[in-house]
C-alpha cells in the first residue's frame, strides 16, 4: 500500500529515481596510474613513514598553497586538533560552537578541558563573536572556533576578544581547505589551525590532516609532540602522541594537489545551480553569501528548510529524498551540546543555544562533489521543489 502511494506520487511528478544512490558526496580518486607512479618512487627510496621525502615535500608544497608560515602534517585532523592543545598547554574551559562535527568537543575532553558552548551566528552557522565575552570566566584559556562549512569565522571580532581577555585562538579549519580571507591564507588566523586531509573533504590525503601556525618554535613543539616526544636517540623530551602521516598518505597527497582547481571549478558551477532553482523557494535558505574579499572552496552545499515557509520539515524532505536514491545528510545533527556525554553542562541548555537549536533542526547538507553532473543537481533541486505542500 505505501509503495503504491509512493509510486503515484513519483508518477504524479513526473520524476524517475535515479539509478544509483546519489550520496552527499564523492572522494576525488586520482588516476590509478600517477599513483604507481609514486609508489615506485616510494619503493626505491624505501622509506615507508616517519619523516620522508614525500612527507617532506608535501609540508613544503602545502605550506605554499595554504599560503601559512608553518605547516605541520598529521596522520588525521582529530589528532592533529589534540596536538595543537597540547601544544599551546591549554587547561581548565575552551570556549566552543555546538554546531560542528563530534571531533571538535572530544578533543577539547580528551585534553581534560571543559567544552563551554557558545550559540552560533544566524548566517554564517560559526560561533557567536559577539557573544564570546559574555562566557569568558576565569577558568577560560581559549576559544576553539569552527569554519562552518568553510565560510570563514568573525577572524578580527574573536582575535580582539582573545587579545583583551588573553586567551589563545585555536580554528577548527576542517572544511576551510584553499579558503582566504585578503589574499591571507586562512590558516593563518589565530594561534594554530587544523586542517583535515579525510576522504571526504575537498582535498583530502585517504586520511590525514594539519595544523597551521606563525611561530617556528610551536613548529620544533608540534613535530616532537606528533612524535612520541622523540628528540633524539638519546632523548624524549615531552609525552608526545604519533601522529605521522605515512609516505604512501603523503605521496597521494602531492598528487592530489593538482586535482584541486578544476574540482573546486565543477563545484562552483553545482553550487550556481542550486542558488539559481533554489533561490526562489519560501522556506529555503541558501548557503551563506560571504564579501569579495573572500576566496572560498566550495567544499559543501548547505540549505536550510524553514517548515513553516517550505511546508514540509527538513526530516520529510531528507526521508523522501531517499526514495528517489538522493542521500542527503543533517550536517550537524544533533548539535554536539544534546549529545549524551555533553547535555549535562550548564553551557549545553538548549535554552541557551537558540539559533543553533533552530539550525540543528532545519539544515541540509545536498550532495556537491565534482562528479555529480549539472543535469543531476537540476533533478536533485526539482525533487526537492516537488516536495513542497
Ligand atoms: C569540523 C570537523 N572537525 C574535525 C574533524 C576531524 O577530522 P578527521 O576526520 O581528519 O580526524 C572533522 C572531520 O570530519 C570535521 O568535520
Amino acid at each position: 500500500m505505501i509503495d503504491t502511494v509512493k509510486q503515484c506520487v513519483r508518477i504524479k511528478q513526473n520524476v524517475e529515481p535515479f539509478p544509483a544512490p546519489i550520496y552527499v558526496t564523492r572522494p576525488v580518486f586520482p588516476k590509478i596510474e600517477e599513483v604507481t607512479a609514486k609508489l615506485e618512487d616510494i619503493w626505491r627510496a624505501q622509506w615507508l613513514t616517519n619523516n620522508g621525502p614525500q612527507h617532506h615535500k608535501l609540508e613544503e608544497e602545502l605550506t605554499e598553497y595554504l599560503k601559512v608560515p608553518y605547516l605541520s602534517l598529521f596522520n588525521n585532523g582529530t589528532i592533529a586538533l589534540m596536538v595543537a592543545c597540547q601544544s599551546l598547554r591549554l587547561t581548565g574551559d575552551v570556549i566552543t560552537t555546538p554546531f560542528t562535527f563530534a571531533a571538535t568537543p572530544h578533543v577539547l575532553s580528551w585534553n581534560n578541558i571543559r567544552p563551554i558552548f557558545c550559540d552560533i551566528d544566524p548566517v554564517t552557522m560559526n560561533i557567536n563573536a559577539d557573544q564570546i565575552e559574555f562566557m569568558i570566566t576565569p577558568q577560560t584559556t581559549a576559544i576553539l572556533a569552527v569554519h562552518v562549512f568553510g565560510t570563514p569565522c568573525d577572524v578580527e571580532k574573536i582575535q580582539a576578544v582573545a587579545d583583551k581577555y588573553g586567551l589563545r585562538v585555536v580554528y577548527d579549519a576542517a572544511h576551510a581547505f584553499g579558503v582566504e580571507v585578503d589574499g591571507k591564507g586562512i590558516g593563518t588566523f589565530g594561534d594554530i589551525s587544523m586542517m583535515s586531509f579525510h576522504a571526504t573533504k575537498l582535498y583530502h590525503t585517504v586520511e590525514g590532516g594539519a595544523l597551521m601556525h606563525k611561530d617556528k618554535h610551536l613548529k620544533e613543539r608540534i613535530d616532537l609532540l606528533k612524535n612520541f616526544g622523540i628528540k633524539n636517540e638519546e632523548e624524549v623530551v615531552m609525552p608526545g602522541i604519533n601522529g605521522k602521516l605515512n609516505e604512501v598518505q603523503a605521496a597521494i597527497g602531492r598528487i592530489m594537489l593538482g586535482y584541486m582547481a578544476e574540482e573546486r571549478e565543477k563545484r562552483i558551477a553545482l553550487g550556481k545551480i542550486y542558488d539559481e532553482e533554489l533561490g526562489d523557494v519560501p522556506g529555503i535558505t541558501l548557503m551563506p553569501k560571504v564579501e569579495d574579499n573572500i576566496r572560498l572552496n566550495h567544499q559543501y552545499y548547505v540549505i536550510r528548510i524553514d517548515e513553516t515557509k517550505f511546508g514540509r520539515s527538513r526530516d520529510y524532505v531528507y526521508d523522501h529524498f531517499k526514495e528517489y536514491n538522493v542521500f542527503t545528510r543533517k550536517y550537524f545533527h544533533p548539535l554536539c551540546s544534546e549529545f549524551t556525554c555533553y547535555r549535562q553542562l550548564s553551557s549545553a541548555a538548549p535554552e541557551k543555544l537558540p539559533v543553533a537549536v533552530k539550525v540543528g533542526r532545519e539544515v541540509l547538507s545536498m550532495p556537491m562533489y565534482g562528479g555529480l553532473t549539472e543535469d543531476d543537481a537540476r533533478k536533485i533541486c526539482g525533487i526537492l521543489k516537488s516536495f513542497r505542500n
